[in-house]
């Protein structure tokens, strides 16, 4: 399963970027939605651990919000983090790239952020729970976790309508079709769980504060304080 998610990435990782904004219709509110969250002075040199970081997007709305921050971007593609390194060529030390499968080895490091976008979904459900407990474990006291994701709704139907106006909508912004079945391709290997069964194990692992601060079509935003 790492192999193909690994090898879908590793092929779409070039013009990832470009599509991005086509393919998710609320990308400024969505990520927004998750920078947001991030309680602290924007003067502070905060520690940011970005699961999933692909090509650094997430990862480039803190480090504008947050200009001393330190970031540690973990993916399992290497071709994906090759554009993140180059996208933070200039920023020195502040910025560091692990290639790695955060849903086999453990956390390691102490951090004020955990974030992650469009990622975790990726995960069988245990997996998201076991990240969500280590993600805890490597969180400093009052550091917040934030999952920036894809989500089922409550119940088939449902998903199956969020869904399809998430295609129409897409395509009405102007996504283009190759852009569109390789998307569709991605989402073969997609775990989607609802908010409101996230939200719960969150709470079951100790997270305080917990709640959803976005939520669009097949998108939402959520978190957690330790
Ligand atoms: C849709 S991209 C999102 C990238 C970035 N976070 C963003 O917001 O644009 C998903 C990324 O998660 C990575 N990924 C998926 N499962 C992973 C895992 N188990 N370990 C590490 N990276 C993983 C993929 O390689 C890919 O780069």
């Amino acid at each position: 399963m790492s192999d193909s998610i690994r090898y879908a990435f590793d092929r779409t990782a070039e013009t990832y970027d470009r599509a991005r904004r086509k393919l998710i219709p609320c990308f400024d509110e969505f990520y927004r939605a998750a920078v947001d969250l991030l309680p602290f002075a924007r003067e502070r040199e905060i520690s940011v651990l970005d699961l999933g970081a692909g090509t650094g997007l997430m990862s480039a709305f803190v480090a504008y919000a947050y200009p001393r921050a330190r970031i540690v971007m973990v993916d399992i593609s290497n071709e994906m983090l090759e554009q993140a390194r180059a996208r933070f060529a200039a920023g020195g030390e502040r910025f560091s790239f692990e290639v790695a499968d955060y849903g086999e080895g453990r956390i390691t490091g102490r951090y004020d952020a955990i974030i992650s976008a469009l990622s975790v979904h990726h995960l069988m459900n245990e997996k998201k729970q076991m990240v969500y407990a280590q993600a805890y474990e490597a969180l400093n006291s009052d550091g917040i976790f934030i999952n920036a994701d894809q989500v089922s709704a409550e119940s088939a139907e449902l998903s199956r309508l969020s869904h399809e106006r998430w295609l129409a909508r897409t395509r009405e912004i102007g996504a283009s079709e190759p852009d569109v079945r390789a998307a569709l391709d991605r989402m073969k290997f997609d775990r989607t769980a609802t908010v409101a069964e996230q939200l719960e194990w969150l709470r079951e692992i100790g997270f305080r504060d917990v709640g959803v601060a976005y939520r669009n079509l097949i998108f939402a935003v959520y978190s957690g304080i330790k």
